[in-house]
């Protein structure tokens, strides 16, 4: 008689990170899901349901200060992602209050940049794109630039630093020595930069949002110079590696279900749950982390006070006790209380911005492809395991049309 043994979490966990599967790990979330809170092998905690997720995102005994001890970055040069109040809520007034105001009424100069960036390929004859290099980069890479008032002549640099550094986000037993000794140097490299920037700024303030950042009317004074340096550090890396993953994502999705893309092409009211569906199906940011100050129960299992916990946001994004056939690609799905942005107090504060993005660049390639498909699929997938998107996304059309749409005046 044989036996067999159903794979333990640790080891389910290892396949979600092994990057053979980084094209498709859903299957191995859909195994750690059966389970919606189980314990590691080295003693951390994985929470892959939806509704377990979603307490401990509003729980103030599980905090933000989640780094593994081997990580070095002192505490108070750690961003408000990684602070717990009241220091994370006071930094985070100063960033939405700068942010959210610029980032009002840009639909339009978002569809002149999309329209800017296809141009370049515009033609009545079969072509190829990569979406990845010739769209879902440049579009917030610019955007975030802008807002920021960083020279686009410092973006090659920059973007070279962010994809260093973005690998750091990963489990650190997946880093190799040279890797994490390559991060400390991306990190020091990263530093002087933004020195340089802040130092050029002081001198020379504009009507950008590091200028706001800097000269901010600050009751609680909480954004000295180092912490300017990390708020901008955070505001430009997540410019750099998430939206990008988003619009290649719904790209991908598009191009797999083409009676998806041909409503698009008609209806583009669809691109709002159509990006809805794409933040759930399949997450930008694939998991968060937490760790726990008290004991707390959870889903009828206690995680003990000082665990690290890993919350698994594709897990619960695809969690069958909360939504109906959760694997299913559905554009219009109506009931669509994703995590792809996280949840609680530290609730994404580009959301906005990012959904206009892919809004925008979505509708645009489904209006302006005739006959798009992928050349290869899966196509190949960047190293990250958490910021998880395809390094290139190769699409042959037979023709791409100008832009059509009328401009206001
Ligand atoms: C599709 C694109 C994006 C996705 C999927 C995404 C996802 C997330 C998630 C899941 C969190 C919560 C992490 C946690 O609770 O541990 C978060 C936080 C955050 N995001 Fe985004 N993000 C995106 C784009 C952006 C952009 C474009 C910006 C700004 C330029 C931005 C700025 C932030 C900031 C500042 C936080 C920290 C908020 C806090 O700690 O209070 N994100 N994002």
């Amino acid at each position: 008689m044989t036996t067999s043994t159903a794979p333990s979490a640790t080891d389910l966990f290892a396949q979600v990170l092994r990057y053979e599967h980084r094209a498709d790990p859903y299957p191995y979330y859909a195994q750690l899901g059966r389970e919606p809170v189980t314990r590691m092998d080295d003693g951390s905690w994985l929470v892959s349901g939806h509704r377990e997720i979603r307490q401990l995102l509003h729980d103030p005994r599980s905090s933000a200060d989640r780094l593994d001890p081997r990580n070095k970055v002192p505490k108070p040069a750690r961003s408000l992602l990684m602070q717990d109040p009241p220091l994370h809520d006071q930094l985070r007034r100063v960033v939405t209050d700068e942010f959210i105001p610029r980032i009002m009424g840009m639909r339009d100069h978002l569809g002149e940049l999309v329209d800017g960036l296809l141009d370049a390929h515009t033609g009545d004859h079969p072509g190829q794109l990569d979406v990845v290099a010739d769209l879902a980069y440049p579009l917030p890479v610019t955007v975030i630039c802008e807002l920021l008032g960083v020279p686009r002549e410092d973006e090659a640099l920059f973007g070279s630093l962010a994809r260093r550094l973005t690998r750091g986000l990963d489990p650190i037993d997946t880093q190799t020595e040279e890797e994490i000794r390559e991060l400390d140097q991306a990190r020091g490299e990263l530093v002087q930069y933004l020195e340089g920037l802040i130092t050029g700024r002081r001198a020379d303030p504009g009507s950008d949002l590091l200028s706001g950042l800097m000269f901010h009317q600050d009751p609680d004074d909480v954004m000295g110079p180092i912490q300017l340096r990390v708020t901008l550090g955070l505001l430009l890396i997540a410019g750099h590696e998430t939206t990008v993953n988003l619009i290649a994502n719904g790209t991908l999705a598009l191009l797999r279900n083409p009676d998806v893309l041909a409503r698009l092409r008609t209806d583009p009211d669809l691109a709002t749950p159509l990006v809805e569906e794409v933040l759930r199906h399949d997450p930008p940011v694939q998991m968060s982390g937490r760790s726990a100050l008290a004991d707390i129960d959870l889903g009828g299992t206690t995680i003990p006070k000082g665990s690290r916990i890993r919350l698994l946001l594709a897990a619960g994004n695809r969690d069958a006790t909360r939504f109906d056939d959760p694997e299913r690609f559905v554009p219009d799905r109506r009931d669509n209380a994703h995590l792809g942005f996280g949840g609680g107090l530290h609730y994404c504060i580009g959301a906005t911005l990012a959904r206009a993005e892919a809004q925008i660049a979505l509708t645009a390639l489904a209006r302006r492809l005739g006959s798009p498909r992928l050349v290869a699929d899966p196509p190949p997938y960047r190293e990250n395991a958490i910021l998880r998107g395809p390094e290139q996304l190769l699409v042959a059309f037979d023709r791409l049309t100008p832009d059509t749409t009328p401009k206001e005046r």
